[in-house]
């Protein structure tokens, strides 16, 4: 059974097999940042495509449910970005070189880094940013626990506050800085605006620091779309997550049966596009305001750009940096690159 087809209206959906507390939901913006999630939700709604901000997926129970996608059968993703960074933790610290300082944006549960600490014990300074405190904090106190000697200095950030990243470099001496950068994070920005971020950062570090990257890699259709379209539905109750979390904040009343996930390979692209596609002629609200959908009709929530090593190798090039190292997987399903500030 697919999850849309027992999930009633307006509610939080009960996501197949998942514990209680996803469902529950419940977490709230501050209210700048509701007014700002207003605002991206009435303009994309409004613009023809329709569009949503991918990053409004992350509440509570989006993370959650990004947690079990992780652990799907098909999402190969995070289990091949493991094993790389396994695989070549010791070489990744070489190349790193010794005394520095890792700023993780987005660090989330601190689960990838501890691959490589066991191979870093000179470094200066971990320094793991989220916007989540509460998760951030009890992750980096566990984290201290496990590498006593390691000096971990957890900060609430927003995950694009690259000038907030320099300003922590800064007051960690340090003999070079590294952002790590896994996930893949960076495909869900257009390769133009990947390139533009990567500058950003470049130009804020100095010549021989570096960058950690997870990059996903081009493949076959069929394994790529798998891996957005789960059997256990775990994807498609992330994406719908996006509508409960409109109806909670946005006083919406969008039904989520009204709504199918849709993902697909687009090659002349290069990405992964997850849509939610009107399965009727519709009318809804949010935050006061009218919109209509005809069946077919779709929003676009989210981009996921694939590349080949070259690929992204050149547009790192062109970002003002050089590529160190590229590591894969065994099935070149993935890569990490080092790129280095020239
Ligand atoms: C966290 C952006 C890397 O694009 O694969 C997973 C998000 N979306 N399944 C990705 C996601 C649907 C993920 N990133």
């Amino acid at each position: 059974m697919r999850p849309e087809e027992k999930q009633s209206d307006l509610q939080t959906p009960p996501a197949p097999a998942v514990d209680e507390s996803i469902a529950s939901g419940g977490d709230r913006l501050p209210e700048h940042e509701r007014r700002e999630f207003e605002k991206a939700v009435l303009e994309g709604l409004r613009a023809r495509p329709r569009r949503l901000p991918c990053k409004y997926f992350y509440d509570v129970r989006g993370s959650q449910l990004f947690d079990r996608i992780c652990e799907t059968e098909e999402y190969y993703v995070t289990r091949a970005e493991l094993s790389i960074l396994e695989e070549n933790a010791a070489e990744m610290a070489r190349q790193i070189g010794p005394r520095a300082a890792i700023l993780e944006p987005g660090a989330g549960s601190l689960h990838k880094i501890r691959l490589l600490l066991p191979e870093m014990p000179d470094l200066a300074a971990y320094l793991p940013t989220d916007i989540s405190g509460r998760h951030l904090h009890n992750a980096a106190r566990q984290l201290s626990r496990e590498f006593p000697r390691i000096s971990i200095h957890p900060e609430v950030l927003d995950f694009h506050d690259v000038e907030g990243w320099g300003r922590l470099f800064e007051s960690h001496a340090a003999a070079r800085r590294v952002v790590f950068f896994p996930g893949s994070t960076i495909g869900n920005y257009q390769p133009q605006e990947a390139q533009r971020f990567l500058n950003q950062i470049a130009s804020r570090l100095h010549a021989k620091d570096g960058i950690l990257i997870g990059v996903d890699l081009v493949k076959d259709r069929a394994t790529l779309e798998a891996a957005y379209n789960d059997h256990a539905g775990y994807t498609a109750a992330f994406n719908k997550n996006l509508l409960t979390r409109i109806n909670r904040e946005l006083q919406g009343d969008l039904r989520l049966n009204h709504f199918e996930h849709h993902a697909r390979f687009h090659a002349e692209q290069s990405r992964i596009e997850m849509h939610l596609v009107s399965k009727v002629d519709q009318i809804f609200h949010v935050a006061g305001h009218r919109f209509a959908m005809k069946k077919g009709d779709s929003i676009h929530t989210e981009n996921s750009c694939k590349y080949t090593i070259d690929a992204f190798t050149k547009l790192a090039v062109a970002a003002g940096l050089r590529r160190a190292c590229a590591w894969t997987d065994a099935d070149e399903l993935f890569s990490v690159h080092y790129l280095q500030v020239v």
